[in-house]
């Protein structure tokens, strides 16, 4: 399959790495393709390329936005929403606001979610929020000391969703809970934020979350 990424910071070149080694070609979208030269280099792998914004949404048939929240719908005007339309988009985007500093805040209010506004600006595509309650090395590497991590996703379109648990099981996911439509994607962000202020109270960035049952 041939995969488009939007962004190229820590999550984009981390999933980029996990596409590639699941047999996908990759190309990471960035607004500075020539920032990406060392890495390229250092990945070395000749189904691994970098170029614009539309020119990754033009390549993927399966898309995925990788982008700081408040440069997200930007990113998307660069990459041409008609290039998303009939795709499987996955949405690894927290919407956060750190304009008063660290930790931040959700950037979107309830019941609005980030999921639901990237859903909005991508109206003909199939967006399945994923993969944004965890850090970027735990997304294709989810085995902790303690156990092995669950994984939560939230999305309009079944066979989308369907699609993302493929994935995800690849790259060692156990259990993919399917939280329902897109409107739940809030729950996914509260959660994210949850992690996120774990994370910065007390310096520690390898947890991840388990749902545990009778
Ligand atoms: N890091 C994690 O462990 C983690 C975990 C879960 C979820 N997330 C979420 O995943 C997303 C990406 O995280 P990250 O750590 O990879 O972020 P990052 O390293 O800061 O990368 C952000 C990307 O956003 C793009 N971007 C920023 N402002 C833009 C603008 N105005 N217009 C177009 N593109 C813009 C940049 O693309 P250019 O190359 O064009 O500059 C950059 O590649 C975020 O929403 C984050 O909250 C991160």
């Amino acid at each position: 399959m041939k995969v488009g990424i939007i962004g190229s910071g820590n999550v984009a070149q981390t999933l980029a790495k996990g596409f590639l080694s699941s047999g996908h070609n990759v190309k990471l979208g960035t607004r500075s393709p020539e920032k990406l030269g060392e890495w390229l280099s250092e990945v070395a792998n000749e189904n691994l390329s970098v170029g614009s914004n539309v020119e990754a949404a033009e390549f993927g048939e399966l898309l995925v936005l990788a982008t700081g929240w408040e440069g997200t719908k930007n990113a998307i005007e660069l990459a041409n929403a008609e290039n998303f339309a009939g795709k499987v988009v996955i949405d690894v985007t927290n919407p956060l606001d750190f304009s008063a500093g660290p930790p931040p805040k959700l950037a979107v209010q309830y019941p609005e979610s980030g999921g639901e506004l990237v859903q909005k600006w991508l109206p003909d595509a199939n967006v399945v929020k994923a993969f944004n309650t965890v850090s970027a090395h735990i997304m294709i590497h989810p085995h902790l000391q303690e156990g092995n991590p669950d994984l939560f996703i939230a999305g309009n379109d079944d066979q989308a969703k369907w699609v993302v648990t493929e994935i995800a099981t690849e790259w060692g996911w156990e259990n993919v809970h399917d939280l329902g439509d897109m409107t739940n994607a809030y729950w996914l962000e509260t959660f994210a934020m949850l992690w996120i202020y774990f994370g910065f109270r007390n310096n520690h960035w390898t947890h991840a979350f388990k749902l545990l049952m009778k």
